[in-house]
């Protein structure tokens, strides 16, 4: 019996294996308006259609000056819901349970307008300086955040995802070499974390489905955010009511800065995942060079989390889930009309 394709639950939100897409930046809007495109319906259903349980949508800023490019999707206005329900339409009507990850790029933004960070520290020579966030530009975020999630209810989504992850706005708060505030936003860990855990209080407030986050685990620079701050921050983000933590790392700095960057070899962010799905019983998504319906298993079979995603491996094979599924004895999964492939 194949634990990957057991179902697993989010919140109340039942998911039917436990394959997950996770978010992946496609870059294909056009015209500056942040609304999905054909192109994105299409990519998305064919993974649903694929077999995948739960697809996460790709990175969505919560303000224009949020986005890492002017091509990213945008949830910052009422007018985006509607191309955004009729993804999550096309999508659904596949069998996968559809979330959407709602970001803001901070310092790592390369659009026109000024970026904003916790300090005004540039992520390396090639970004441009960021404002360092007043008070009230920390309280338009978090209302951004809380307006991006209701619209993001409203469009269908089933689940909402929270990019504290790899470097952009909400993870720069949580780094001590990029946060050098000294109001109650910086210094102590409780304080760098406080911005995380306001907006995770603020959108759970706002919506009534299930929000998870996404971190990154580790920063890979040696005396910075490193595992143990993730397995503490897992904990009160548990206690606050979150749905599930996504269990990536990385991204917080130029990689000339780091001294501590892991071999990207299968499965090098698991042990991540592993250390935070010891320490709380929300579900844990592993990621990272994960590629086969073998390692998956693994994974699932010792403990290592709850569910797997699988990122470029979809991007390269849209019916990965069907294959796994041929691989681990469930042909029966498969869709009918492709069983003759496998
Ligand atoms: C093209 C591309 C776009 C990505 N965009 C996002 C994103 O929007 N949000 C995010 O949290 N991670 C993003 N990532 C990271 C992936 O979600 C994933 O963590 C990473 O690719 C490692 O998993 P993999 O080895 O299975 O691909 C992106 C990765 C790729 C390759």
């Amino acid at each position: 019996m194949s634990k990957l394709f057991t179902p697993f639950k989010i919140g109340d939100i039942e998911i039917k294996n436990r394959i997950v897409m996770p978010p992946m930046c496609m870059y294909k809007v056009k015209g500056d308006n942040g609304l999905p495109r054909c192109f994105h319906k299409l990519h998305y259903a064919a993974r649903s259609l694929g077999g995948v349980g739960l697809i996460i949508v790709e990175a969505t800023a919560v303000e224009p000056r949020g986005r890492i490019t002017h091509s990213d999707l945008g949830l910052w206005s009422d007018e985006q819901i509607e191309e955004h329900a009729n993804l999550v339409k096309d999508c659904a009507k596949y069998g996968a349970k559809i979330a959407i990850q709602l970001a803001h790029a901070g310092r790592k933004s390369t659009c026109d307008s000024q970026s904003i960070a916790p300090s005004a520290i540039k992520f390396s020579d090639d970004y441009k300086i960021p404002k360092e966030m007043s008070m009230d530009d920390i309280k338009d975020l978090k209302q951004n955040f809380k307006n991006a999630a209701i619209r993001a209810q409203k469009a269908g989504y089933e689940i909402i995802e929270i990019h504290a992850a790899h470097g952009y706005l909400i993870s720069e708060f949580l780094s001590p070499s990029i946060n050098n505030r000294s109001d109650q936003y910086g210094g102590s860990f409780e304080n760098r974390t406080r911005l995380l855990r306001e907006i995770l209080t603020d959108v759970k407030n706002a919506v009534n489905i299930p929000v998870g986050v996404r971190i990154s685990a580790d920063s890979w620079l040696n005396k910075d955010w490193k595992l143990d701050d993730s397995v503490k921050l897992s904990c009160e983000l548990e206690n606050l009511g979150a749905a599930y933590i996504h269990v990536s790392s990385g991204g917080f700095f130029d990689t000339k800065e780091l001294d501590n960057m892991p071999k990207f070899l299968p499965l090098y962010q698991a042990d991540y995942a592993k250390a935070i799905k010891e320490s709380v019983k929300i579900p844990v998504i592993a990621v990272g060079m994960i590629t086969t319906a073998s390692q998956g298993e693994a994974l699932l079979m010792g403990n290592v989390c709850d569910a797997v995603a699988y990122g470029r491996e979809l991007i390269r094979n849209p019916n990965f889930a069907q294959l796994a599924m041929s691989e681990l004895g469930r042909e029966d999964l498969v869709e009918k009309p492709y069983q003759r492939a496998f």
